[in-house]
C-alpha cells in the first residue's frame, strides 16, 4: 500500500507560505495531478514528498510510514524534476540505467530494460550520447525514462513534458497513461496544462497561493467548480462568469440593474432557501452551455457578437454581455450566420451560482 498522506502541511520560505495547510490523500496506485498557476506551490509540494524540503508544520506519510523527518534516500520515490537534472558526465544509457545500477541490477538486464523504456519514449537511438549532446525535449524524455525504469514506491513528475512539441507531447502523454495502467504506481504529477491533467489523472488537485482550492475527478472539477477560481482556471476557454443581482420574487437576474432581467427561476428553485433578495451572485456557465438565438426570450441573455472563430470541429463565438467578453462554443464546423444583436440561452441544469466570496451555492 503506497498511499501518500498530507495532514495540515505548511511550508514557508521566509515570508512566503509556499504550501499552506494542505491536507490530501493520494490513494494506492492513484494518479493525482497538481494543477495551478505559477508560484502556487506545486513543486514545493512534490519536494516535500521527496524529502528535498521539510515541512514546518503537519505530517507526511508514505504508505504506513511517517516520513515527515526522513531524508530522501529513505523514501524510495522517483522524481522527474522541472529542470530534468541528468548527470552530464554519463551517457543517456548510464543515466537512465542509474537507478537500476544502485539497486544492483546486472549490466545485461539493465541495458535491456533501458532500451525498452527508451524505445517507448522515442530516444532509443540516443543512448550513447551525453545530455549536452541532445535537445531539451530529448533530455526531458531521458529524465522520464530514468524515473520509470525502476518501479519505485511512487513517481513524482514535475512538468515532465513541458519542453516537448505538441505531437511528441501527446505521444509521451499516452505512454505515461499506458504505463500507469500497466504498473499502477502511485503518481503525483505537476502540470500547468489542464488538458494534460484532465487526460492523465484519476483526480486533480487545484492549488492557488499554496492552498488547495478543489480536489476531484477531472470531470467532477470540470462540471462543478467549487469556486470561481477553479471555474476560471479549468476549461479552455474557461467558464463564463457573470456578476449581477437577483430579484428573488420574480426569479430574475440583472446584470447591471437596468435591463428587464433574465429569468433564472429554475436555477433559483434549485437553490431554494440559499438566496436572499437583492443578493449579488456570479452566474457560471460553460461556453458549450450557451445557445445563441436571434430573438429575445425571458431566459435569454442579450449579447453582441464580437468575433466568430471557426476551430475545425467546433466554432468559438466571442460575444459582449454587459461590457464583458463571453465565450460560446458550438459543436459544428460551419460558423452560423448571426446578426450583431443576439440572445444566449443558458442551460440552467448545468449552470451555477457563486456567492460574493466566490464559493459555489448548492
Ligand atoms: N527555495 C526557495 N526559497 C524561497 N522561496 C521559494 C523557494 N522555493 C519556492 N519558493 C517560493 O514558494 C512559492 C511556491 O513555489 P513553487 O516552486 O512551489 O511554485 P510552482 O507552483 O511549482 O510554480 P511554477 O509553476 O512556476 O513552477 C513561490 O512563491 C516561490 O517563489
Ligand atoms: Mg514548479
Amino acid at each position: 500500500m503506497t498511499q501518500i498522506i498530507f495532514e495540515h502541511v505548511v511550508k514557508r520560505f521566509g515570508s512566503v507560505t509556499a504550501v499552506n495547510d494542505v491536507t490530501l490523500t493520494v490513494g494506492d496506485g492513484e494518479f493525482v495531478a497538481l494543477l495551478g498557476p505559477s508560484g502556487c506551490g506545486k513543486t514545493t509540494t512534490l519536494r516535500l514528498i521527496a524529502g528535498l524540503e521539510f515541512a514546518d508544520e503537519g505530517r507526511i506519510l508514505i504508505g504506513e510510514r511517517d516520513v515527515t523527518r526522513l531524508p530522501p534516500r529513505a523514501r524510495d520515490v522517483a522524481m522527474v524534476f522541472q529542470d530534468y537534472a541528468l548527470y552530464p558526465h554519463m551517457t543517456i544509457l548510464e543515466n537512465i540505467g542509474y537507478p537500476l545500477k544502485v539497486r544492483g541490477v546486472g549490466k545485461q538486464e539493465r541495458t535491456e530494460r533501458v532500451a525498452e523504456v527508451a524505445q517507448q519514449l522515442q530516444i532509443g537511438d540516443l543512448l550513447d550520447r551525453r545530455p549536452g549532446q541532445i535537445s531539451g525535449g530529448q533530455q526531458q524524455r531521458a529524465s522520464v525514462a530514468r524515473a520509470v525504469v525502476h518501479q519505485a514506491l511512487c513517481f513524482l513528475f514535475d512538468e515532465p513534458l513541458s519542453n516537448l512539441d505538441a505531437q511528441l507531447r501527446l505521444e509521451a502523454r499516452a505512454f505515461l497513461k499506458h504505463l500507469q495502467h500497466e504498473l499502477g504506481v502511485t503518481t503525483v504529477y505537476v502540470t500547468h496544462d489542464q488538458a494534460e491533467a484532465m487526460a492523465l489523472a484519476d483526480r486533480i488537485v487545484i492549488m492557488n497561493y499554496g492552498r488547495v482550492m478543489q480536489i476531484g475527478a477531472p470531470l467532477e472539477v470540470y462540471r462543478r467548480p467549487a469556486n470561481t477560481f477553479v471555474a476560471s482556471f479549468i476549461g479552455s476557454p474557461p467558464m463564463n462568469l457573470l456578476a449581477g443581482t437577483i430579484d428573488l420574487a420574480r426569479g430574475l437576474f440583472r446584470l447591471n440593474g437596468q435591463e428587464p432581467g433574465i429569468d433564472l427561476s429554475a436555477l433559483f428553485g434549485r437553490l431554494n432557501g440559499k438566496l436572499t433578495d437583492g443578493q449579488t451572485i456570479t452566474l457560471g456557465v460553460r461556453p458549450e452551455h450557451l445557445t445563441p438565438q436571434v430573438e429575445p426570450s425571458p431566459g435569454a441573455i442579450p449579447a453582441q457578437v464580437y468575433a466568430v472563430q471557426p476551430m475545425g470541429g467546433e466554432v468559438l463565438i466571442v460575444v459582449r454581455v454587459a461590457g464583458k467578453l463571453v465565450s460560446v462554443r458550438l459543436f459544428r464546423d460551419e460558423p452560423p450566420d448571426l446578426p450583431h444583436e443576439i440572445w444566449l440561452v443558458p442551460d440552467l441544469n448545468v449552470s451555477y451560482a457563486y456567492d460574493a466570496d466566490g464559493n459555489l451555492l448548492q
